[in-house]
């Protein structure tokens, strides 16, 4: 029987926002694999490790870990089945056998005890309502001496590119959607640490990374994506036509100085998390 601890994470994930997200993996893979090489090089995964991917999504990074451990394998999971079943299948399109997938919540799945080498997640651990007791889960599913490393969004810089691109809309923006809460939990590195150390990590250090952003690969895109974003939808819904018309063409306008070879980029900053489990 799957184990649920976070009911409103759950509901969220497995609605429309987790389907939207599994159904525009690539979308939202493109915005995101900036951070992708730090992430990996961080949790050093070896030829023969075994590497947890946690609240993996549709499972980009739960992919390349499997490609660095090619003796050894991959698990991702995720709470939301939409996710699962996208990760999955995309894993058996691009021919990958040692990543496998499961669907559950991370604060009280039942992992096998100091199996892991490495754990990681890009934006997949911020969600949980008790996060010493999602840590110490993760952390009892990790080897002694077994690295975590993870990376969680940042609080908007005023100055940012994001916020300035993107201030017709935040200022419209009045509440997270369901998916979004507790989206930035963990963007104090201080409470990260502090989280950490009570979870049973050693060694907690957070290092800012800057990154790549795509938000698509022309300006139709790139607007039409960022204005499907379910935290947009949520708080755009309801308004008049002519408000979003507005927000719509002032965020086209700021955009298009960020036209690239690869599309509209803007630049962008993370916490990369790493730490030791000291389970023995
Ligand atoms: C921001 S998305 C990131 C997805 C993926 N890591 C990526 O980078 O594309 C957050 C993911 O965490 C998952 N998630 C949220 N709470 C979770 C929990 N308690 N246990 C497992 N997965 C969870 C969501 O379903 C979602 O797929």
């Amino acid at each position: 029987m799957q184990l649920i601890a976070n009911t409103q994470q759950a509901e969220a994930w497995n609605g429309h926002e987790g389907k939207h997200w599994a159904d525009n993996a690539d979308a939202f893979d493109r915005l995101n694999s900036g951070f992708n090489d730090d992430l990996l090089r961080a949790a050093a995964i070896g030829t023969h490790d075994r590497v947890l991917d946690i609240g993996c999504g549709t499972g980009q990074i739960t992919r390349l870990a499997a490609k660095l451990a090619t003796s050894g394998e991959t698990t991702g999971i995720d709470i939301a089945a939409p996710m699962v079943e996208r990760a999955r299948a995309a894993t058996a399109e691009e021919g990958i056998t040692n990543a496998h997938f499961q669907q559950g919540d991370a604060q009280v799945h039942t992992f096998p005890r100091r199996h892991y080498d490495a754990v990681v997640s890009r934006g997949g651990v911020m969600f949980f309502a008790d996060p010493v007791t999602a840590f110490s889960n993760i952390g009892s599913a990790l080897r002694p001496g077994g690295r975590l490393a993870f990376i969680v969004p940042q609080q908007p810089s005023p100055d940012g590119e994001s916020t300035q691109v993107f201030a017709p809309v935040n200022t419209l923006m009045k509440q997270p959607s369901p998916a979004q809460r507790g989206m930035m939990s963990l963007s104090d590195p201080a409470r990260a640490q502090t989280i950490l150390a009570a979870a049973g990590f050693s060694e907690a250090h957070a290092t800012s990374i800057e990154g790549p952003i795509v938000w698509g690969r022309n300006i139709d895109e790139a607007v039409d994506f960022y204005f499907s974003l379910g935290p947009v939808r949520f708080n755009l819904e309801g308004l008049p036509d002519t408000v979003v018309q507005q927000a719509r063409n002032q965020v086209r306008a700021s955009l298009l100085p960020y036209t690239y070879p690869e599309g509209i980029r803007l630049r962008g900053a993370v916490w990369l998390v790493t730490a030791t489990s000291t389970a023995s």
